[in-house]
């Protein structure tokens, strides 16, 4: 029995990706799924409504796409998008559970089996599901173009006949996916780069790089949860990093901030005394900006100067390299759809720690613990 699977355009303002592109699709399609991609859904990515058609796809409205057994999307659905989704049909992209819990309870009141990707687990196997880190890297990347366009300097050392430019100084705080994106495309611009992060571990791939690690004289907090995340600093720790980091902060031209604990509000490193200490006209690109910022003056969405210093709180960087997010994207879907369906639809396999990891909501009920306790507190006693 073929099954569908629906892509209806995101409507989120600002986004411009579709979750599945014409070549996955094609591989869909040759495994017997119906695709129904609402018409216009490629478009602000570049894929169009012609080149889905072309390898077999049914351009539907956008009822039909949300009625598919399985609907695919980016951004998390709306309340009205859950509305027009099937009683008991199957839903896989962002939810957000985290951060706005209430759209995964919604979920389950429709009955809706939802898997979320940002809870896909941080393991070997699910790499290929991984799509935080697969959009992670285009932010990096595009953070530090944007810092480039913005600085009055040149990245690169160069040498004229008119004198010779020092490079650029770029600091990195945080040294996961984006981090570490943002570190290598630094350095391909020729700047001297550094890097910070609480996980020790990683000071070895900071080097692979060719960037200098900043050690601070804080005890070391080397452990990362289950999920492969890290943990939170203690709040004495915090405010000693945040006073450590001032004068590294303060000699930097450039300062790309992607420090993130999972589910949190972003943790505060780049204080008003260290914009204060960065010379005028220097950068910050805020990459946590829709977590609350690292940086206690980023306003998220928004480009403002204060103390002379350009602090971007960008809150969809992926949006402007649209066609390769997409394609990234749409390829930790597929790994999804690959392994959760068989020739009859929806099947997941309920041993699967990547199904459990993932799964949110399923026969009415929010199936998380974490997103079960952010919904339903443990009264206070
Ligand atoms: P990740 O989990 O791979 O890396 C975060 C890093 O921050 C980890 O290495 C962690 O150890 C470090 N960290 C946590 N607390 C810290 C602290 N107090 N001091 C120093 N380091 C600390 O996360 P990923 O995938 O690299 O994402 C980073 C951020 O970029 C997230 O906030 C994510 O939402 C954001 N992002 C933003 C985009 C945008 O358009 N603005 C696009 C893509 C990602």
């Amino acid at each position: 029995m073929a099954y569908t699977i629906g892509v209806p355009k995101e409507t989120a303002s600002g986004e411009r990706l579709v979750a599945l592109i014409p070549e996955v699709v094609a591989r869909l399609v040759k495994a017997g799924a119906t695709l129904n991609i609402e018409a216009g859904a490629g478009e602000s990515a570049h894929y169009s409504d012609a080149a889905f058609e072309k390898v077999g796809a049914s351009l539907v409205s956008r009822e039909a796409a949300f009625l598919s057994d399985i609907v695919v999307k980016v951004q998390p659905p709306s309340a009205e998008e859950i509305g027009l989704m099937k009683d008991g049909g199957a839903y896989i992209g962002f939810m957000k559970p985290l951060d706005e819990p209430d759209i995964s309870a919604r979920m389950a009141a429709k009955g809706l089996t939802s898997l979320s990707m940002e809870m896909v687990p941080r393991i070997s196997r699910a790499q290929k599901m991984d799509a935080l880190s697969a959009l992670s890297s285009i932010g990096g990347y595009r953070a530090v173009l944007l810092a480039a366009t913005e600085l009055p300097k040149f990245f690169p050392l160069l040498t004229t006949a008119a004198g010779t430019v020092r490079p650029a100084n770029v600091l990195i705080l945080g040294a996961g996916v984006a981090g570490l994106q943002a570190i290598a495309t630094a350095r391909r611009l020729g700047s001297k780069v550094s890097a910070y992060d609480i996980r020790e571990a990683v000071a070895e791939e900071v080097q692979s790089l060719g960037a200098s690690f900043v050690e601070l004289e804080i005890e070391a907090q080397d452990d990362s949860d289950s999920g492969g995340y890290a943990k939170a600093l203690v709040a004495e720790k915090a405010k000693q990093q945040t006073k450590l980091l001032v004068p590294f902060i303060g000699g930097s031209d450039v300062v790309v901030a992607t420090a993130l604990i999972p589910g949190r509000k972003a943790p505060i490193l780049i204080t008003e005394e260290a914009v204060k200490a960065m010379g005028s006209g220097s950068i910050i690109v805020d990459m946590a900006a829709s977590n609350g910022g690292n940086c206690e003056l980023t306003e998220p969405g928004q480009t403002v100067v204060r103390h002379g210093v350009t602090i971007m709180g960008p809150t969809n960087l992926t949006s402007g390299m649209a066609v390769h997010a997409s394609q990234l994207y749409s390829k930790t879907l597929l790994a999804m759809l690959q392994d959760f369906t068989d020739e009859n639809g929806f099947a997941p396999n309920d041993e699967d720690e990547v199904f459990t990891g993932s799964c949110v909501t399923r026969g009415g009920q929010v199936v998380n613990e974490r997103v079960n306790g952010l919904l339903n507190p443990a009264p206070a006693n």
